[in-house]
């Protein structure tokens, strides 16, 4: 069962709040929050993870390569025996010594009902292409961006007058959610991964 838990941010922490939420609700059970990280110390969502009482640690990024800020990243997850790792807005890809060290143990939500609109601007690319239905996904992070084995997904509707604001503010809601959810089917261990299928 993993149950020790580390969030990784670099902007305003949301879905971070979202799950600490959760775990302090009972609706992640047997699960505890070990620290809040963040790829740079004026992260919004760093102050407000502090402002909890979580614990909370800059890993700068400035000045080294992926491989060199990962592996403290890594060192300090393992200090604190974490066994899964929370991706929440966290904007840097992860070099492929991360993902090995935690293979099947870091989730990331997507603001997009993957595969379709991986990367950036995920609710701009829905609307631009004129679906009718987007949404988001908790998906395992694997070598792929944004192509790991999908947890759990909500659709969310397009509305005719919809701006990248109001798109983005509906689909959030429904990330707090799924997120919460997907985290709380991890951590009880109540699944298998049988290729790209989680069951
Ligand atoms: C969310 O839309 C998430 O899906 C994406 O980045 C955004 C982070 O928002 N990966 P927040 O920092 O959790 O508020």
């Amino acid at each position: 069962m993993s149950n020790r838990i580390a969030i990784l941010i670099s902007g305003r922490g949301s879905n971070m709040l979202a799950l600490a939420d959760a775990v302090s609700e009972g609706r992640i059970p047997a699960a505890e929050i070990s620290v809040i990280i963040s790829d740079h110390a004026d992260a919004p969502g760093l102050a407000l993870a502090a402002e909890r009482g979580l614990a909370t640690l800059a890993v700068e990024r400035k000045g080294r390569t992926r491989v060199e800020h990962d592996r403290e990243i890594i060192v300090r997850l393992q200090e604190q025996r974490v066994d899964l790792v929370c991706l929440a807005g966290y904007m840097r890809l992860l070099s492929s010594e991360f993902i090995e060290t935690f293979r099947h143990r870091i989730l990331n939500i997507h603001p997009s009902l993957l595969p379709s609109f991986p990367g950036l601007d995920a609710q701009r690319q829905a609307i631009e292409h004129g679906v009718k239905w987007t949404g988001c996904t908790v998906h395992f992070v694997d070598e792929t961006l944004d192509g790991g084995p999908i947890i759990a997904q909500t659709p969310v509707p397009i509305r005719d007058g919809d701006t990248i604001e109001t798109l983005s503010a509906r689909i959030l809601i429904e990330e707090h959610k799924l997120y919460a959810a997907a985290v709380a089917l991890v951590v009880s261990g109540e699944y298998e991964i049988a290729g790209r299928r989680v069951r």
